[in-house]
């Protein structure tokens, strides 16, 4: 799969390298390809891994991870060209600067404005509710973290949880993509539990039964 990572910082790096890692194509779209944080992630990539502009790497990529800061996203998308038929992941949270709450939320979400601001991609919202350190090692002894996913768009939906699971997450559908409103601010719960004393080395479990009749 040939993937385009906007925001090559703790999410995108990780999540980039380990696609990249696992046999994804994968190209770095930054403002600083020279710059030594992009010579280490490309080292850390492997060797098919390549650095180009924002634009450069949408052009080359069928699938894109947005994972900028909330308030360069809109800039980040206007400068990313053609996303037409593109499946594209927002990792993104809408965080008050001190993190204390959304700047969008309940009524919409960044899901949301991102498939406005977008309007031709297949947006996805992934990768926002654990941290990137549990996107480095889904796995925490035998037990998969949950990745909570949604959207419209069911092919591209299928794109992501593949992804997802090759990361070695639990992939979970979570309906359309206006759920995002609801997985936005569960990303709040996870940050409020890394940073409240159960550090960072969190994730979360999904588990699952059959129905019971008349349930
Ligand atoms: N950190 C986490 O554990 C975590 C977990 C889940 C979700 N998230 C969400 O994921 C997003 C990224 O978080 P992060 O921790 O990875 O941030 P980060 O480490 O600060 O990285 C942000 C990246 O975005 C790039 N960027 C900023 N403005 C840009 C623009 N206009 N065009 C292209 N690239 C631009 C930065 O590049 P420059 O170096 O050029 O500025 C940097 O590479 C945030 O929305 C956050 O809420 C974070």
């Amino acid at each position: 799969m040939k993937i385009g990572i906007i925001g090559t910082g703790h999410v995108g790096g990780t999540l980039g390298s380990r696609w990249a890692q696992g046999g994804h194509d994968v190209t770095f779209g930054t403002r600083h390809p020279d710059s030594p944080e992009i010579q280490n992630l490309l080292a850390k990539s492997g060797g098919s891994a390549r650095a180009a502009t924002v634009a450069q790497a949408v052009a080359n990529s069928a699938v894109v991870l947005l994972a900028t800061p909330w308030n360069a996203a809109r800039d980040a998308i206007a400068g990313a060209g053609n996303l037409s038929g593109k499946v594209l992941i927002d990792a993104m949270n809408p965080l008050l600067p001190d993190m204390s709450g959304l700047a969008a939320g309940t009524t919409t979400s960044a899901g949301e404005l991102v498939a406005q601001w977008a309007p031709e991609a297949r947006v996805v919202k992934a990768f926002n509710s654990v941290g990137y350190n549990t996107m480095a090692e889904p796995v925490f002894g035998d037990e998969r973290a949950v990745m909570f996913y949604c959207g419209d768009d069911t092919g591209a939906k299928q794109t992501v949880r593949d992804l997802a699971a090759q990361l070695g997450f639990d992939p979970v559908d979570a309906g359309p993509l206006n759920r995002a409103r609801l997985l936005e601010p569960f990303a709040l719960l996870w940050i409020s539990l890394a940073y409240g004393g159960y550090s960072r080395e969190i994730g979360f479990r999904f588990m699952r039964r059959e129905a019971r009749a008349g349930a």
